[in-house]
């Protein structure tokens, strides 16, 4: 009687990166080039914290958070990227959860970020318990759809929400 053996795949790792390192740098933006073509700026790795997600030893998607200059003391998810030949394993919404590990550890009480015309984005903030909410000085284009999400026991606890932004 012979026996099926489904070989399971190598899991996905997520690991805070040094981007000043300049080997570092470059892998993060060889990602974003293979990720983002010619559809955002590069940003400035040196600013803010950012993660690589691995399977075995190869990158395969990034993300950023720098301080926002919007909201006080919280954090802006500036950029994510999976490989389109790894998009659908979650990986987006494994590197927000890492972002808001920082964020917690910084002290920030909130994380945003927004989402233009991107509804598989859009699907993952609503998965990592995001709410939309309305700026008072958006920042983006008229469609960009912008996404909060408080950190910490107070708001969790008691779904109060602080002044409007
Ligand atoms: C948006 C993005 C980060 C989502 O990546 P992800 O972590 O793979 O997201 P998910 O695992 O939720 O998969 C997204 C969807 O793609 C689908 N998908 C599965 N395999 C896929 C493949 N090979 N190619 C494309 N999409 C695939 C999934 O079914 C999923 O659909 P669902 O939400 O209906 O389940 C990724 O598509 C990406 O890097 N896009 C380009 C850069 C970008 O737009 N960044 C975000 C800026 S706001």
């Amino acid at each position: 009687m012979f026996q099926v053996v489904r070989q399971s795949k190598p899991p996905y790792r997520i690991r805070e990166v040094d981007a000043q390192d300049d080997a570092v740098a470059d892998i993060l933006a060889e990602l974003h080039h293979l990720t983002f073509f010619d559809g955002a700026t590069i940003p400035d790795f040196e600013w803010g914290y950012w993660w690589l997600a691995y399977r075995e030893a190869i990158p395969v998607a990034f993300a950023g958070v720098v301080p926002s200059t919007h909201v006080r003391n919280a954090g802006y998810i500036c950029r994510v990227g999976v490989l389109k030949q790894h998009c659908g394993n979650r990986l987006q919404l494994r590197l927000m959860r890492a972002t808001e590990s920082r964020a917690r550890r910084n002290g920030w009480s909130c994380m945003v970020s927004d989402t233009t015309r991107n509804i598989a984005s859009a699907n993952n903030f609503i998965r990592a318990g995001y709410r939309l909410q309305q700026p008072r000085y958006p920042w983006a284009f008229p469609d960009t759809l912008y996404w909060r999400k408080f950190l910490g026991p107070v708001s969790s606890l008691h779904g109060t929400y602080p002044k409007r932004l």
